[in-house]
């Protein structure tokens, strides 16, 4: 065929359209440049060695070659859907943030859901907490609301964060287990660090394999700030409540899904939402001030703590539905890039030590994952309103400043500005004390609310945290690590603790962990321990 053979066709803007001749578009390199043959490499002689010529073929295995970019160092194995939030009524005697002032008003929504320990490649029916990770598209920029399916955490400071993940990843000499937590570093860290003993009753409970993402609460964990125009702060927490209810798995379940689809929690959602079913949840809000935070004893800015439904009811503010799937995994799921720092005016911070911690550690990990300071630049991440800066250059830059004008101030009279009044002025919260490394007395109390949620569950629930215990605590291979984690469980439960004890074995239970047990013990078992198998 010569050139003259080939259906061409120019476009509204002159651009050559080329047709191959079965009618489909003419396959290009990443140059545009098309392609003859994509099935043979050029060679010397239908039988000779291949020619470095051959700029087709080595530009598609070079970039086959770079396909891969680091998984994200916890929440590997995730999958999002976009969708929007749909906000009840105005807030704004609590916050001046845009999108929750006009009922009725859409802002648009992309949610990623995931495990935290597993790798991408992981089942998704691991006993594991899941992440909700929401960023809303406002018209002032992106609010990322970076939460998971369980109200607390395991550590009360971001500095241990290393730790905990450390712990619970596949042990670093042999590389197991993938995607669970039935070991011994893990129970190891776990029953050193008191503080993590009310996550790990919600993480041994049902909330730990849930039916799908559709039945899945979502917590912001944290005491955030409402702040309103005229600079008054309330407290917040927020919660997502899923339309469809809560439901879960039992562990043989579970266990017997894992084998047969691994795939089961994303099958779940893009059927759901393939097939018109919308997965909904409802943004609700526990509003409270200053005043009344100092009526309990626990403190609101630790995140090991939640604050019991029955003294402060939620306020539903609003909706989100899921309603489509990413046209491509990569470019939106995978790239998605949340960081707690993402907030708009009218929402701030506490000064929860693991918020703070958290606040630097997103944006140097999307740098790290997604190779450069221009991560904002892909479409998933980029704002829905419109967003002017000087900010130039570095990798992939798709955005550079248009013109001789790149800061400011200047005389050019060219913007954009600072705006002491649209822009984020932040909670002029009062601050004073010594410069120091130490746990406030305020987070002292490892037990109460583990013990609150263990008497909160129905009797088969129990019986489900025990056997959860029971199944990891027998996989964990040193005595005293067993030894140490039902002498904790003795002061969030006797009945549960002597039921662990008796399952794996114990003669004699051991006394009650230290409450103020320090974090550094030595690995001798205690005298009171004997095992049967011993
Ligand atoms: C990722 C939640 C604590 C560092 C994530 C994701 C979620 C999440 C949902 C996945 C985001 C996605 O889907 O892309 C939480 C919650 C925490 C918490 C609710 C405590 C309340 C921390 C802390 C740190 C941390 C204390 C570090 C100091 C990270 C990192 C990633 C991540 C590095 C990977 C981000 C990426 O590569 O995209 N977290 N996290 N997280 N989190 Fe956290």
């Amino acid at each position: 065929a010569t050139i003259h053979d080939q259906k061409l066709h120019r476009g509204a803007g002159g651009e050559l359209h080329q047709f191959a001749e079965d009618g489909m578009p003419v396959l290009t390199t990443a140059q545009g440049g098309p392609v003859s043959d994509d099935q043979n490499t050029l060679r010397l002689g239908a039988r000779g060695p291949a020619l470095i010529d051959d700029f087709h073929f080595r530009e598609k295995i070079f970039h086959f070659d770079h396909e891969r970019i680091p998984e994200r160092v916890v929440h590997a194995r995730g999958y999002g859907a976009h969708g929007y939030f749909e906000t009840y009524e105005s807030l704004a005697a609590y916050t001046r943030a845009d999108l929750f002032q006009r009922p009725g008003e859409k802002t648009p929504a992309f949610v990623r859901f995931s495990t935290v320990a597993g790798s991408k490649g992981s089942f998704d029916l691991a006993r594991d907490v899941r992440g909700f990770a929401v960023k809303i598209y406002t018209q002032q920029g992106n609010w990322d609301l970076v939460g998971n399916n369980i109200p607390v955490f395991f550590i009360q400071d971001a500095i241990k964060f290393p730790d905990v993940i450390h712990s619970v990843k596949p042990e670093p000499d042999r590389q197991f287990p993938q995607a669970q937590s039935a070991h011994d570093n893990f129970w190891d860290f776990i029953t050193l660090t008191p503080e993590s003993m009310h996550m790990i009753m919600w993480v041994m409970s049902d909330r730990a394999i849930p039916r799908s993402f559709r039945f899945m609460e979502g917590f912001g964990v944290h005491t955030f700030r409402f702040v309103n125009a005229a600079d008054e702060s309330t407290f917040v927490k927020f919660h997502w409540k899923p339309k469809l209810g809560l439901q879960s798995v039992a562990w043989n379940e579970a266990v017997k899904i894992n084998g047969a689809d691994p795939d089961f929690h994303r099958r779940d959602l893009w059927q759901a939402i393939q097939s018109g079913n919308f997965p909904e949840w409802e943004l609700c809000v526990q509003l409270f001030d200053q005043d009344f935070a100092d009526t309990f004893d626990f403190d609101i800015l630790d995140p090991t703590k939640l604050i019991p439904e029955e003294i402060l009811p939620v306020k539903p503010i609003g909706r989100l539905v899921l309603d489509r799937m990413p046209d491509n995994f990569f470019a939106e799921t995978e790239q998605v890039a949340f960081m707690t720092q993402n907030v708009p005016p009218g929402i701030d911070f506490s000064n929860d030590p693991l918020l703070q911690g958290r606040n630097f550690s997103y944006l140097d990990t999307q740098l790290k994952r997604l190779g450069g300071p221009n991560f904002t630049h892909l479409p998933i991440n980029a704002p829905k309103c419109p967003f002017h800066n000087f900010q130039q250059d570095g990798h992939m830059a798709m955005r550079n400043p248009v013109g001789r004008v790149n800061y400011q101030p200047n005389s050019w009279n060219q913007g954009p500005r600072e705006s002491p009044v649209q822009g984020y002025r932040h909670f002029p919260a009062e601050e004073q004390g010594p410069k120091v490394r130490l746990r406030p007395e305020s987070f002292a109390d490892h037990y109460s609310q583990a013990r609150q949620f263990y008497i909160s569950q129905t009797p088969p629930e129990q019986r489900h945290i025990a056997a959860a215990l029971i199944f990891e605590l027998s996989k964990v291979e040193t005595p005293v690590i067993r030894e140490r984690m039902v002498s904790h469980l003795s002061n969030i439960d006797e009945t549960l603790a002597s039921k662990v004890g008796h399952a794996l074995g114990f003669k004699s239970m051991p006394k009650p962990a230290d409450a103020a047990m320090p974090t550094r013990q030595d690995l001798e078992p205690s005298p009171a321990l004997s095992i049967v198998e011993q």
